[in-house]
């Protein structure tokens, strides 16, 4: 029997299937089908070349030697926590965010910093051309000392191996893996064959080369969030660069880590000069003191193995319409909305008849269950025009109103007393919301 030379894959979810179909069975996207060639098969050169790198003998822990695996930092502390101390040699890093967060940019410092140490650094960009990044560069820094910094404007995926095994550079940039294209793998550019495949290249060069290689991904909502998720397990370690659109707070986050833990985050603010990394974040996560103005108390939030002091505003005020409105940002609003009828049932406070508006200062995005007696904090601190500014909560709240323990109390406590905040109120000492209610009366 002849065999089949060709090969259908959702674009939204990569589901492969020999025969085209209307619907995909595995997401349930419809006309998301497209035809692929098959690639040439593996070859035994290829196979040889991906073992070369490797030993083929079976080692005891007390052979394998460690000293190969000295990291390079990225020159911003906040990105080598993320990445658990710097960058693997031979691995490969996905960065993965919107477009316009900031990705080339913050890669483009990564490369100058690294070139400071007087390594090879190789910047390949398939969406930029040169004086583009030229442009870029001399936003961040004066180029005249970055000799070993060296950059290509290329999307042939094909051509990229051959010209990094014969620089031999300390780490190469692929910016980005959409713009990577082949003639072997079909469709166009972008597609999830496309980038399947340019992965599977970049990654074989990384392994037995040992040349680490950062990949960028965007993130759209056109489905490609699929596209970076879907090379997730191919790739070493996947990070999230994340932000508002019109804040300058952007937060590095790791989501994959072979090599270092997951859920660390970084903190960086785009600059006019390029990303700063923020080491007392603080600064942005903490307004000014106004000790007269209600409706602000703080949290303390856990990032990976981080604590954060972040400030919940809220504003509560009569409502004009019977169905009172909630809006919310950087929170969950349902767990908003349990938080409100937990207020109202257990606390008598009159929330039915009120707007609500909560938004967490700073533009981070808080999914810790800690942060519910912060946010009922605040909203009591508007609805009673009461100046709580000064205060944290750290707890969860129960339906039935009762304070909840959460982990890494003793590391929050201790974030807040060192910025010098010492009303904090916790499950430890309170059991009931209203308990904390009557005290701050
Ligand atoms: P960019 O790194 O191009 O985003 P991505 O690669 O993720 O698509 O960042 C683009 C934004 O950053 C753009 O709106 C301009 C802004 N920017 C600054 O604010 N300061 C700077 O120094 C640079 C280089 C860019
Ligand atoms: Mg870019």
């Amino acid at each position: 029997m002849k065999k089949k030379t060709t090969q259908f894959v959702c674009q939204e979810c990569g589901y492969e299937t020999s025969q085209w179909l209307g619907k995909c069975p595995e997401c349930g996207n419809w006309n998301s089908f497209k035809e692929f060639r098959v690639g040439p098969p593996v070859t035994e050169s290829k196979l040889g070349a991906i073992s070369s790198g490797a030993s083929l003998t079976p080692k005891k822990l007390s052979e394998i030697d460690l000293t190969q695996t000295i990291r390079i930092p990225t020159g911003f502390a906040e990105m080598d926590t993320v990445l658990g101390g710097g960058i693997v040699p031979g691995s490969v890093t996905l960065i993965a965010g919107d477009p316009g967060v900031g990705k080339s940019t913050l890669l483009l410092q990564v490369c100058i910093n690294i070139a400071k140490l007087k390594k090879k650094v190789l910047y390949i960009s398939g969406e930029e051309s040169l004086e583009q990044i030229k442009m870029r560069a001399s936003r961040i820094t004066d180029m005249t000392q970055l000799d070993s910094l060296l950059f290509l404007s290329l999307s042939n995926t094909d051509s990229i191996p051959d010209i990094v095994i014969s620089m031999k550079p300390d780490i190469v940039i692929i910016d980005s893996i959409q713009t990577m294209e082949s003639a072997e793998a079909g469709g166009l550019s972008g597609s999830v064959g496309q980038v399947r495949y340019a992965t599977s290249v970049f990654i074989r060069t990384a392994k037995t080369h040992k040349i680490p290689h950062i990949l960028v991904g965007h993130v759209t909502k056109e489905g490609m969030v699929a596209g970076p998720m879907l090379l997730s397990h191919m790739v070493d370690a996947v990070l999230f660069l994340e932000g508002e659109k019109f804040t300058r707070v952007k937060i590095l986050r790791s989501l994959k880590n072979r090599f270092g833990p997951v859920d660390e985050v970084g903190v960086f603010i785009m600059e006019e000069k390029g990303m700063q990394e923020v080491t007392n974040p603080e600064q942005v996560f903490l307004t000014a003191k106004k000790d007269t103005t209600s409706g602000s108390v703080l949290v303390a939030v856990m990032e990976g193995t981080r604590p954060f002091l972040i400030e919940i505003q809220a504003l509560v005020v009569y409502s004009k319409f019977p169905m009172p409105r909630r809006v919310v940002s950087g929170i969950d609003s349902k767990r908003v909305e349990l938080l409100l009828a937990v207020l109202q049932k257990h606390c008598r406070l009159p929330v039915e008849t009120m707007d609500v508006f909560v938004n967490i200062a700073g533009g981070m995005r808080i999914d810790d269950p800690a942060a519910d007696l912060g946010i009922c904090l605040a909203v009591y601190s508007s609805l009673k025009n009461k100046s709580l500014a000064d205060v944290v909560g750290i707890a969860e709240v129960g339906l039935l109103g009762e304070l909840r323990k959460v982990m890494n109390i003793e590391k929050r406590i201790k974030e807040a007393k060192k910025l010098g905040f010492s009303k904090i109120y916790t499950a430890e000492k309170d059991s009931l919301l209203i308990n904390v209610l009557k005290k701050l009366e």
